[in-house]
């Protein structure tokens, strides 16, 4: 049986209830929830980070992250030991082999932009991106945490991938239902050195991944493990080709569904502020820093959360 968007909540019955991120809104009552857009994003306030969370409190922020995919919390000052522990709530922590890891923290990355460091972002994660398709479990999400931003700019932006997928043509569904995607994250460390000094990325220096734990074959379209509603699972960072496709072919279907998450109604936009803690989910949405700032620092802290293998739609009706 394939369950399509509108009937994985047996709550939505009814016709009056807002739709937000492309169901109807939950109801909650342990938790402030203020969805940031009309696609995705809420602000999440009533909770304080530092203290042990109540099995209520926790499955109103879980219902929440599953439905916005990006939730937001305002001043938590937490210590690393406090963000793990949050983080996993949500799953796993793992590493990934490219992203710098933040000081004795193995199990959590940094993104640092110092005041005098010009831009210097690959045209790919200029683009709305997942981080880390290329292992055969990309991340479930993330949980990162400002130190320091911008005093303006320097957002994050985030793209749902399942308004996108909701929005194609029957045929266009049919089409991307059964593709395949090589992904590959060989190529970073040498592709990195090619650039000029100045324009290199901030590269983790050694990881204990194997080479062949790099490039992996994904479904193009997602499916949620449990509720069965799919997203597009196609972008241009790491992407190789599409299976039995030639480059060129891939390059112009990839490029078209590329243009899609680009619409502003499918975005929300997260401004940081000092401790500002967000999680986003990496399966179904798509995100990009906003690089719009100069000679200011922008730290931000990371927990990357261990993710299933990717389904596609024939792997779920086998499953059912
Ligand atoms: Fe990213």
């Amino acid at each position: 049986m394939s369950v399509s968007a509108s009937n994985i909540d047996a709550s939505a019955s009814s016709a009056d209830r807002t739709i937000v991120a492309g169901l109807p809104m939950p109801e909650f009552r342990k938790i402030g929830v203020e969805p940031i857009s009309g696609a995705c994003g809420a602000e999440i306030s009533g909770v304080d980070l530092r203290q042990p969370l109540s099995p209520d409190v926790l499955d109103e922020i879980m219902l929440a992250f599953e439905h916005f995919l990006v939730i937001v919390f305002r001043d938590q000052d937490l210590t690393p030991e406090q963000h793990k522990t949050f983080s996993r709530h949500f799953g796993e922590i793992t590493e990934i082999p490219q992203a710098p890891t933040y000081g004795d923290h193995r199990d959590m990355q940094e993104v640092r932009r110092e005041a005098h460091e010009p831009e210097n972002v690959v045209p790919s994660f200029e683009s709305f991106h997942t981080d880390s398709p290329f292992l055969l479990q990309p991340p479930l999400g993330i949980v990162m945490r400002a130190l320091a931003v911008p005093k303006f700019g320097g957002d994050t932006a985030f793209s749902n991938a399942y308004l996108v997928y909701e929005d194609l043509s029957d045929s266009m569904k049919a089409l991307v239902d059964e593709l395949q995607i090589v992904y590959s994250g060989k190529h970073i460390w040498s592709n990195n050195e090619k650039l000029p000094p100045e324009k290199r990325l901030r590269l983790r220096e050694s990881h204990d991944f194997r080479e062949d734990e790099l490039e992996n074959i994904h479904p193009a379209v997602r499916v949620h493990p449990r509720t069965g509603r799919r997203a597009l699972f196609a972008n241009t960072a790491y992407f190789q080709r599409f299976v039995g496709w030639t480059e060129d072919e891939s390059r112009a279907l990839l490029n078209y569904l590329q243009s899609l998450a680009q619409r502003l109604h499918y975005h929300c936009r997260v401004k940081w502020k000092k401790d500002t803690l967000i999680v986003w989910d990496n399966r179904f949405l798509l995100h990009r820093g906003v690089h719009d700032f100069k000679y200011e620092r922008r730290h931000l802290i990371r927990t990357t959360l261990k993710g299933e293998r990717p389904i596609g739609p024939s792997d779920f009706s086998q499953a059912k």
